[in-house]
């Protein structure tokens, strides 16, 4: 058995996985119980009263070559949310196991664990929200399992410092499966952690088509892991897990030249968030703007209830956390169009 398995809920590795009906797309299907009829005024693109390939094969390859992987490495699902809770259901069992998160940070690695009926373990980020690599190392008990990192780090917007990243790695090996989720990767710079995958078996990526490529409609992410993890996790999730459309949309969406595309606007969201932020340090109702690497920024305001309202009455919806701890006045607000970004800033600008 592969050492990382190891980590795994032992009753899942016997597991035998939902049998599927063949795939032979040359074949007739009258093995599928589909209706045999296409309706005419269906979108175009893979008829929609046929299933979809249970594991796109051509996708697999097309994201493998996105992140410069072999195949076996990726598996395709429904956003990365759907990878999270697959690595909480395939590492954790109820009531016995635990996740590792370092708070403030992303919600759904709490949600998937509680779920799962898994315990938490808090590691705050330190006070500039940097990685305190030590203190996760002395939180990781055996219990722990699965230690959640995202880099860069939503809400907080900044990445976490990869010297920091591979010390951890390093001192956790054969001990919990370290999960980075590099939904925003596209935004800073570098490959993130995609070329330390070979070297690390416990390192498990999340990646996103919902951000830098533009397709958080589509919901199409994939998890970025050593083959015998990917091969757990794919014997777990469900039967026919992304919609033909979502296949083909996807598809599409790799090709070269919209590959190019989605570069260039991806730029410009940078150019945009560099502008953004420093017109919004220069306003009076702005106590800080803390350094983004992502599409957003983290913004603390004097009085973060009178800045979410002027917005509103803009039109302009943004993402309140100031409740929450550590980030006592802070707003998180994504990165929009030029002219969005210039109303929110009239709106703001009008706030003292
Ligand atoms: C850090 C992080 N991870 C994962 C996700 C989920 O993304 P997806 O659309 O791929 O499910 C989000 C969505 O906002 C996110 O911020």
């Amino acid at each position: 058995m592969n050492s990382v398995l190891a980590l795994a809920r032992p009753e899942l590795l016997a597991l035998e996985p939902y049998r599927h009906a063949a795939w032979l797309p040359s074949v007739t299907r009258l093995h599928a119980n589909e209706n045999p009829w296409a309706d005419p005024d269906d979108p175009t693109g893979p008829p929609l009263n046929r299933y979809p390939e249970p594991l796109s094969e051509e996708l697999r390859a097309a994201l493998a070559r996105l992140y410069g992987l072999a195949p076996a490495a990726v598996l395709p699902g429904r956003g990365s949310d759907e990878g999270i809770d697959l690595l909480v259901r395939a590492f954790c069992r109820a009531g016995q196991d635990r996740v590792l998160i370092c708070p403030p940070t992303f919600g759904m690695y709490r949600v998937a664990a509680e779920i799962q009926g898994a315990g938490i373990v808090e590691v705050p980020l330190d006070a500039g929200f940097g990685l305190d690599a030590a203190a996760v190392r002395a939180a990781c008990s055996p219990a722990v399992k699965l230690v959640f990192l995202c880099s860069p780090n939503n809400p907080t917007g900044n990445s976490l410092a990869t010297s920091a990243l591979a010390g951890l790695l390093d001192s956790l090996a054969g001990r919990a499966i370290v999960v980075v989720d590099e939904a925003y990767a596209e935004f800073a710079p570098g490959r993130g952690l995609l070329d330390r995958l070979p070297r690390y078996p416990e390192l498990v990526l999340l990646r996103t088509l919902s951000k830098a490529h533009g397709l958080a409609g589509a919901r199409c992410g994939a998890v970025l892991a050593d083959p015998a993890i990917i091969e757990l996790l794919a014997r777990l999730i469900h039967p026919y897990a992304l919609p033909s459309p979502t296949i083909d949309a996807a598809l599409a969406a790799l090709a070269p030249e919209r590959l190019a595309r989605s570069a260039a606007r991806t730029g410009r969201i940078i150019a945009e968030r560099e502008r953004l932020a420093a017109a919004l340090a220069g306003l009076g109702a702005v106590q800080r703007v803390w350094p983004s690497a992502a599409n957003f920024l983290l913004v603390e305001f004097r009085e973060a209830g009178a800045a979410l309202a002027a917005a509103l009455r803009a039109g302009l919806l943004l993402r309140d956390f100031s409740r929450e701890p550590r980030l006592a006045g802070c707003i998180r607000i994504t990165v929009g169009a030029p002219a969005d970004n210039d109303r929110l800033l009239a709106a703001l600008g009008e706030l003292r």
